[in-house]
């Protein structure tokens, strides 16, 4: 049984490969193909890279795979810039892109990619059950005292939106990107700043709260106005690096 998996997995990596190589072709040509104009900022073409793969103005490729970035807040949009270049997060072509930009070059791209302000597609309906769909809600709204798990509306907002600059919204996001960001967690595969707090709660999900706070936050509608709020209602529950002391994100 486990040796038929590894066969068969062993047998898609190429595919696997020969796809990802074409992505990064198409990116790099999309790039190419402004180098033939006169472009009047070196950022369109960045920019250009990015949205080969991320999806018209960064809203996201159909595929699931892709996240979008489009009116992510800018903070935490630049954290994860930095996260990838740095290597808190793997991602070979990205860390290519990246390698060799500054850390204000990144925030400029981060800012650039906060304001796009593209309406969000409809949610899918999660094909699970009915109980599975509860537990993830009662996760996101309340936690799990028994467990020690946070409500994720603590830090991520009340309308799950994010809060500005730092936390992401967790609607609009795919259940497969959603699944891979928390599988990677509790992996060790996506880190954050220290102290990682999402690796903590990551580490107390079992696999089947995962695959439960995932279909049921992608199943839900992102609000009409989906911007992250501003400030924290109460204090994150526990510390997070990448938020400051005070509800702000620390510098670099
Ligand atoms: C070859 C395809 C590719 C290119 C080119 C690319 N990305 Fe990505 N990017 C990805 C993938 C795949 C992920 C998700 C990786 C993961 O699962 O952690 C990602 C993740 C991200 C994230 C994290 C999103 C989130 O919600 O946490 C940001 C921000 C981002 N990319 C920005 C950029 C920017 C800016 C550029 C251009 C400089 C760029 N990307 C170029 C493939 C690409
Ligand atoms: C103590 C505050 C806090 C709590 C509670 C919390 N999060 Fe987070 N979460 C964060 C921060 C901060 C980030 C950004 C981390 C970084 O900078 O990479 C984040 C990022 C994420 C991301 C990545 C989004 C993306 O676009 O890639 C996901 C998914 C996520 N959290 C899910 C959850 C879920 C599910 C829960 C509840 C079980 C939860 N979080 C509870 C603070 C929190």
């Amino acid at each position: 049984m486990h040796r038929a998996r590894t066969v068969r997995s062993f047998r898609s990596i190429p595919a696997v490969f020969v796809a990802i190589l074409a992505m990064v072709g198409a990116c790099f040509a999309a790039r190419d193909a402004y180098a033939g104009h006169t472009l009047p900022d070196t950022l369109a073409q960045r920019v250009a890279a990015c949205t080969g793969c991320h999806g018209r103005e960064g809203r996201a490729a159909p595929d699931g795979f892709h996240p979008r970035i489009a009116g992510k807040p800018a903070g935490y949009l630049y954290e994860q810039l930095l996260n990838f270049r740095d290597g808190r997060r793997r991602h070979v072509a990205m860390a290519h892109l990246l390698a060799n930009l500054d850390d204000a070059y990144l925030n400029e791209i981060a800012e650039h990619f906060a304001t796009q302000e593209i309406p969000y597609p409809a949610p899918r309906t999660a094909n699970t059950t009915a109980a599975t769909l509860a537990r993830g809600r009662s996760l996101v709204v309340d936690g799990d005292a028994a467990r020690d798990i946070p409500a994720c509306a603590a830090c991520h907002g009340e309308r799950f939106t994010g809060v500005a600059p730092a936390v992401p919204g967790l609607l609009g996001l795919p259940r497969d990107y959603l699944n891979a960001q928390l599988g990677g967690w509790k992996n060790g595969l996506r880190k954050a700043r220290a102290p990682d707090c999402m690796a903590t709660i990551a580490s107390r999900l079992s696999p089947h709260d995962i695959e439960a706070v995932s279909a049921w936050l992608s199943s839900q509608p992102v609000p009409a106005d989906g911007k992250a709020a501003t400030a924290f209602s109460t204090k994150p529950p526990i510390e997070c690096g990448s938020i400051g002391r005070d509800g702000r994100k620390v510098s670099p």
